[in-house]
């Protein structure tokens, strides 16, 4: 009898012992904020685009991207920085969603999960910059083998999604407010950066603006490098009027378009060797009377 009672009370406080142990080790994980596994299962050495990360949501005017990747089958850093080239000639072919979710994200979205940091450095982590894109008729593929639905979208990094803020085909119209450049026109999609000179003025006086032209160049880079990294090609456009281009995206009263960058599918992939790097350093050493 006294026997009984003694293997129900142990196996009463090995219960309470796990539920205390399950509590604790709940709290400490939030406490310590330790790895917090994603929604959405993927694998962690992705190899192509895994079908659970392909899905995209449509709710009202808002599309859900497809989640950003970090892959690891590209191009190495250096391959991406030998290879890049403001490329101008596309052929008429769609890019992916899942290729715009990539440059989206490259362009400006999160990377950091703590505090909500970019993949752009930012004076202060004050990110003056928003970012619209501009997707011309049948020029971004979805999964259904439909098409996005043409108009001007804009990005939101913490949610990564788009807000079509205007329905239609504005390429050719923005490519006359970019002093006629065809490229834009014929682009697949034309990202456009506007600054809120502000936040970061707000912060650090007149030299603000500078901080704003700088974080601009270091979003453009990302840009071409994420580009080049998916085999498409883009330029960056710096001639274009400015109003223009601020009613085309329907951009607020305090967001300046600073940049376009025009991406598609190019016509020719540059690549460049180490040997051809070499030859023309040499060349120039022995110009210079250096060898
Ligand atoms: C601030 C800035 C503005 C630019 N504006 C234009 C432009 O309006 N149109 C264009 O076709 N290229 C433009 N470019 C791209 C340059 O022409 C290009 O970077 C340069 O020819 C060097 O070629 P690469 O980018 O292939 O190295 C611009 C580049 C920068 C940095």
């Amino acid at each position: 009898m006294v026997s009984r009672y003694m293997v129900l009370i142990a196996v009463l406080l090995i219960v309470i012992a796990i539920g205390i142990a399950t509590i604790v080790n709940i709290v400490i994980t939030r406490l310590l904020d330790v790895e917090r596994k994603p929604v959405v299962n993927r694998s962690k050495d992705v190899v192509g685009v895994g079908i659970a990360n392909m899905t995209v949501i449509f709710k009202d005017n808002i599309v859900l991207l497809p989640y950003p990747r970090i892959r690891r089958d590209v191009l190495s850093t250096e391959e991406a920085i030998a290879y890049r080239r403001s490329i101008r000639d596309y052929v008429d072919m769609p890019i992916s969603i899942e290729q715009l979710s990539q440059l989206l994200w490259a362009t400006y979205g999160i990377s950091e999960t703590r505090w909500g940091l970019k993949t752009t450095p930012s004076a202060g982590a004050t990110y003056p910059l928003e970012i619209y894109v501009v997707v011309g008729e049948k020029r971004v593929s979805l999964l259904s083998g439909d098409t996005l639905q043409p108009g001007v979208y804009k990005y939101d990094p913490y949610t990564h999604s788009v807000r079509l803020v205007r329905a239609g085909d504005f390429m050719e119209e923005l490519s006359k407010a970019a002093v006629n450049q065809r490229w834009v026109r014929e682009a697949a999609i034309n990202i456009v950066i506007c600054a809120v000179y502000e936040r970061t003025t707000r912060v650090y006086g007149e030299r603000g603006y500078r901080y704003v032209y700088m974080e601009v160049g270091h979003a453009g880079q990302n840009i071409y490098l994420e580009a080049t990294a998916l085999n498409l090609g883009a330029v960056v456009i710096g001639a274009f009027y400015d109003d223009w281009v601020k009613s085309i995206v329907n951009a607020e009263e305090n967001e300046h378009p600073l940049y376009i960058v025009s991406i598609g599918v190019p016509r020719e992939i540059y690549r460049v060797s180490e040997d051809e790097i070499a030859r023309y350093i040499d060349s120039k050493r022995r110009e210079r009377g250096l060898i």
